[in-house]
């Protein structure tokens, strides 16, 4: 059994039990926007994001405490075959990840790079310092995977209070001790890793116009653009096409790993 900071860790293949706890604390804590869009036209999901939980079993986790059991923390990685240099990591960042990552997984090729995709607290446990445990947790996974680099498309959290700055300027806002402003790029920033570049089309999330409106709460009587609540980026509305969709930018962080 793994350890770290006096946490379990527990990997679905350890137990693949664990998929439908990870799912549930995912879809009770991410906005619906995020949980139920889809792929705008052109930009095709290759596989459903359950598709990770059987090709990367080792590397989909969470977080038990070891005095009840309950899950303090449950998290989302993969690995790829990439050699490029940091800076041309692509600007659909995670949806690239999950596309290559697969196209590699089925070419066979050898992989060389971890990427991760979510890391979700419990609520409950919020506040006490433990995404920086939970990101320890899958660093040292990816690493146990033999690859030697590992990159995040980071969600900044406070992004959404800034919905019309580009991430290109968000990004290298720093505060006082010259670490990011944001307080989740803060977390990795603080493990070691670096900002690469923002990841201006990483993930696009798409839907009609009213289900735009059910996830908002908010009525968006004609196309154009428009700021919502939880939004990192303005959301386009098209009325005649009856299609919504934000552009999520994330920010491309490397993170150094033991050679
Ligand atoms: C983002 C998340 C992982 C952070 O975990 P957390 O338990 O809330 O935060 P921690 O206690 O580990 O603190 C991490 C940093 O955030 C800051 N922070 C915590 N709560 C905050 C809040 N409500 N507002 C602003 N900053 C906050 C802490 O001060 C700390 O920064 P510091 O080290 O510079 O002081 C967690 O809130 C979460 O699961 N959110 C929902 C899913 C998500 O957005 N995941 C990230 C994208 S993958």
């Amino acid at each position: 059994m793994r350890e770290i900071d006096g946490f379990q860790i527990q990997t679905v293949a350890d137990d693949p039990g664990l998929v439908d706890r990870i799912q549930g604390l995912i879809d009770s804590v991410w906005p619906s926007f995020v949980t139920q869009s889809s792929s705008p036209k052109g930009h095709p999901l290759p596989f459903s994001w359950f598709g990770i939980y059987d090709l990367w079993p080792q590397l989909q986790f969470v977080l038990l405490d070891p005095v009840d059991g309950e899950m303090v923390a449950a998290c989302n990685a993969l690995t790829l075959a990439w050699d490029g240099a940091a800076e041309e990591l692509p600007d659909t960042g995670w949806n690239w990840a999950m596309h290559q990552a697969r196209k590699d997984f089925e070419a066979g090729r050898t992989p060389t790079m971890g990427c991760g995709l979510s890391v979700t607290i419990n609520p409950a446990r919020r506040g006490q310092r433990l995404s920086g445990v939970t990101l320890r947790a899958m660093k040292q996974l990816v690493e146990e995977t033999g690859v030697k680099r590992f990159f995040v498309p980071v969600r900044p959290t406070t992004k959404a209070r800034y919905p019309i700055t580009p991430m290109g300027v968000f990004c290298r806002w720093t505060n006082a001790e010259g670490l990011p402003l944001d307080p989740w790029m803060r977390v990795h920033a603080r493990l070691g890793a670096r900002v690469v570049k923002p990841c201006n089309q990483s993930q696009p999330l798409a839907g009609t116009v009213a289900e735009w409106e059910m996830w908002l709460d908010l009525p968006l009587p004609t196309s154009g653009e428009y700021v919502g609540p939880g939004l990192l980026a303005p959301l386009r509305v098209d009325r005649e096409a009856d299609e919504a969709i934000c552009m999520e930018p994330n920010v491309w962080m490397e993170h150094p790993l033991a050679k």
